[in-house]
């Protein structure tokens, strides 16, 4: 039952220190920094210090977050955490977020949907605002791929990149003009074994063989993933626009996931939406799953790209696999 609706307050987001070039790559397995650029638009990333783990970036998201909003610490009443590599199995990385910003007294919570896991979160925050449940939700997208990468593995090892974003889903007043319109979200639990980490869990826990194997690391078939990721997310869009008889004409900014710029690319030529509504920052991050699209949002919305008022659509694809989309007026 919808009593409310629900917007998105604000954004913020962090990226650890430590920056790792196609050319640093080049010393660590056989590719070369022109593989990279041409074959997934990537130049550098960001990558977290011995230190620093998912819940210490996505604490830094979450402060940027509240101190871009008008929502005070006292007024969150969630916290939900979309990762696959949090801090520990549990407890959730959501409950040391909220005891890292010093807060109880409310629910929080991990979701695990890959590189959707945003979405997938933003989706679940709007339904607890709308009816009633929740006033501010912090909804978080953090990932530290590069503690699960086989550095043997040029498949795999030159995509990702460690980011936290955050956003802030907030109950609308009845005069304000920021509302998320709608979202969706699917899955097909079919694909799974293309995009897995198969060791660490109860199918295979963790034990001399698994390490000594590697399986502890992501595995994935990228050439299967690459043809269903534009599929994905486009009918995600596709559905949210004819749902709201919208146009790609009426959208300001597309943000998608940013796992390889030529998916990017694909996505834009068949929504028929121009590059320079698409908001793309992969050169800089590479692959941060489910952080790339809050890291990409905050940063736009910084730079003063996206205003109050656009019509943005988020959306994202990844392990599950899954998909969705979210459409906000911001
Ligand atoms: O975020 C979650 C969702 N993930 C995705 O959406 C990822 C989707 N997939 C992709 O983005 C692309 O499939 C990749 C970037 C992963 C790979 O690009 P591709 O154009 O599909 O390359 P490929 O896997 O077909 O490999 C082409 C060639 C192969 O060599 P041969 O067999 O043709 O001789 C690979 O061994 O490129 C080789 N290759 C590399 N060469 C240099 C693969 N990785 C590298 C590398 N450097 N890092």
């Amino acid at each position: 039952m919808m009593n409310y609706n629900a917007k998105l307050s604000s954004f913020g987001s962090y990226a650890p220190k430590k920056i790792l070039t196609n050319f640093d790559l080049e010393k660590i397995v056989d590719t070369s920094d022109e593989w990279i650029r041409t074959r997934t638009g990537m130049v550098e990333r960001h990558i977290v210090g011995d230190d620093e783990a998912a819940s210490d970036l996505a604490y830094n998201a979450a402060v940027k977050a509240i101190e871009a909003s008008s929502v005070r610490y006292k007024h969150i009443d969630m916290i939900i955490c979309a990762t696959i590599s949090g801090d520990h199995p549990f407890p959730s990385t959501a409950c040391i977020v909220q005891k890292k910003l010093g807060m109880k007294g409310f629910p929080a919570f991990d979701v695990s949907a890959g590189c959707t896991g945003f979405i997938y979160c933003l989706d679940i925050a709007k339904q607890y605002v709308e009816n009633g449940r929740a006033q501010n939700v912090l909804v978080l997208g953090v990932d530290i791929l590069t503690r699960i990468t086989n550095w043997k593995d040029r498949n795999t090892c030159v995509l990702f990149g460690d980011a936290a974003g955050a956003a802030i889903v907030s109950r609308a007043e009845p005069s304000d003009i920021s509302r998320i319109i709608d979202s969706f979200t699917d899955a097909d639990g079919s694909l799974g074994d293309y995009l897995i980490q198969q060791a660490g869990g109860s199918r295979m826990p963790a034990s001399h063989k698994t390490v000594d194997e590697n399986l502890h690391t992501v595995y994935m078939e990228g050439n299967r993933i690459y043809k269903y990721a534009i599929k994905s997310m486009y009918a995600a869009c596709d559905e949210l626009l004819k749902r709201n008889n919208l146009s790609t004409t009426d959208i300001d900014w597309v943000i998608p996931h940013q796992a390889n710029l030529r998916i990017i690319e694909g996505l834009a030529e068949k929504m028929r939406v121009p590059l320079s509504k698409v908001i793309v920052n992969i050169e800089k991050y590479g692959n941060t799953s489910s952080a790339t699209v809050p890291v990409a949002t905050d940063e736009a919305i910084r730079n003063k790209k996206i205003r109050r008022g656009d019509i943005m659509l988020l959306t994202s694809f990844g392990a599950g696999l899954t998909w969705g989309a979210v459409l906000a007026r911001y």
